[in-house]
């Protein structure tokens, strides 16, 4: 079985391919990453000798070079990771993102088409169903909850999605698609809430909560969410979509909080800082389908997957440190400083 993983080099996506060499050691791997800002080819250092991997530099909209690719490999199944996935940056930006996460997803669904695959699984996100109240905590999404993306981030994962269905029912692509919640664990960009507050709290820095921190994320450690792709591709039905939750709502204030008293740092360095514009209120992703149809829960307790977080931040700061130093400064500065 060949693999074609894009954005493997990110945080998700270097995850799953660490998960999928030791659960199929008889697979290939080819990871196609642009490596942007997002991506860490140091990541791979353990397995970029392995004869079973290979990475490949490239961009998911060079429609050129997805080609070549395809036809010099031939993968079996793509599984789509490549995006710009955070929402402050499309905030700032939308553009970037409606290029990788759009047109790369048709660009790679074409390839897919020319080539012929036995399966395009796309990862998504609960994020294009939009948010929830905060009063009304049985409200979960569903996979038949409408889209209604609020952020441009979210907005051009909810076009992938729409693309992905449509190339399923016009070209009869065999597809799957994933709608998972909010991700944490190694390898995360300290870009975002989890590995931003670990790394400032252990620089005694500020840690800038958006507005009171009320909002509600359902938090879910990485590797039940590659579990849960690795089940889809096997065992999941084309044309099908698959919600994928951590069954762990839990308020921002509320984790940061947990992060200080773990690291043993005082709470008065959370800052309130200015809201985010279009700001999401809560998540909660109900995931009885995949539950029911393949047997899928998640199993990591929260107190257990973010103890193992923190001392991964804590054991592989060259990791940490190489990223912070450099463009990630600016990208502090501009989003942070005069908040
Ligand atoms: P990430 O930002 O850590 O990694 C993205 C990777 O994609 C990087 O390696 C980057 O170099 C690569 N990339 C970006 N543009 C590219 C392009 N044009 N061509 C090729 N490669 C490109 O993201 P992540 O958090 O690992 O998310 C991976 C996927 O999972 C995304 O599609 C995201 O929407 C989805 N997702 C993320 C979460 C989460 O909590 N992080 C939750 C649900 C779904
Ligand atoms: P984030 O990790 O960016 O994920 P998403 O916006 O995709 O859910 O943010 C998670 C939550 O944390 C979100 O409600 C915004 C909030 N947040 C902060 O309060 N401060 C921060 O510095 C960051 C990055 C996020």
């Amino acid at each position: 079985m060949k693999l074609l993983i894009t954005g493997g080099a990110g945080f998700i996506g270097s995850n799953f391919i660490f998960y999928m060499l030791k659960k199929h050691p008889e697979y290939y791997m080819i990871c196609l990453d642009k490596l942007t800002y997002a991506g860490n080819l140091s990541t791979f250092a353990s397995v970029m000798d392995s004869p079973n991997f290979r990475f490949v530099k490239a961009d998911v909209c060079d429609r050129m070079a997805v080609y070549r690719l395809f036809e010099e490999e031939q993968p079996d199944m793509v599984v789509h990771f490549a995006a710009e996935s955070h929402v402050d940056r499309s905030i700032e930006a939308p553009d970037i993102f409606l290029q990788t996460n759009i047109i790369g997803t048709a660009v790679l669904m074409d390839a897919c088409r020319k080539y012929g695959i036995t399966r395009f699984h796309q990862v998504s996100t609960d994020e294009v169903y939009g948010d929830l109240p905060l009063d009304r905590p049985n409200l979960l999404f569903t996979e038949e909850t409408p889209l209604h993306a609020s952020s441009p981030y979210s907005a051009s994962k909810a076009s992938a999605d729409l693309l992905v269905l449509a190339y399923h029912r016009t070209y009869a692509l065999p597809v799957t698609i994933s709608r998972c919640s909010n991700n944490y664990g190694p390898y995360q960009f300290p870009e975002k809430l989890i590995p931003l507050m670990i790394i400032n709290a252990l620089k005694g820095k500020s840690l800038p909560v958006y507005g009171k921190g009320f909002n509600i994320r359902d938090w879910i450690y990485v590797e039940e969410h590659c579990k849960a792709i690795d089940l889809i591709l096997h065992e999941g039905k084309n044309g099908e979509v698959y919600n994928i939750g951590g069954d762990n709502e839990m308020r921002n204030i509320d984790i940061v909080k947990l992060i200080c008293k773990l690291l043993g740092k005082p709470e008065s360095l959370i800052t309130y800082v200015a809201d985010r514009k279009g700001h999401d209120m809560r998540y909660a992703v109900d995931f009885t389908k995949i539950r029911n149809e393949l047997g899928w829960k998640p199993e990591m307790k929260f107190e257990d997957g973010i103890q193992n977080t923190i001392h991964w931040y804590l054991d592989n700061k060259t990791w940490w440190e190489e990223i912070i130093g450099g463009e990630y400064q600016n990208y502090y500065e501009k989003m942070y400083v005069c908040r």
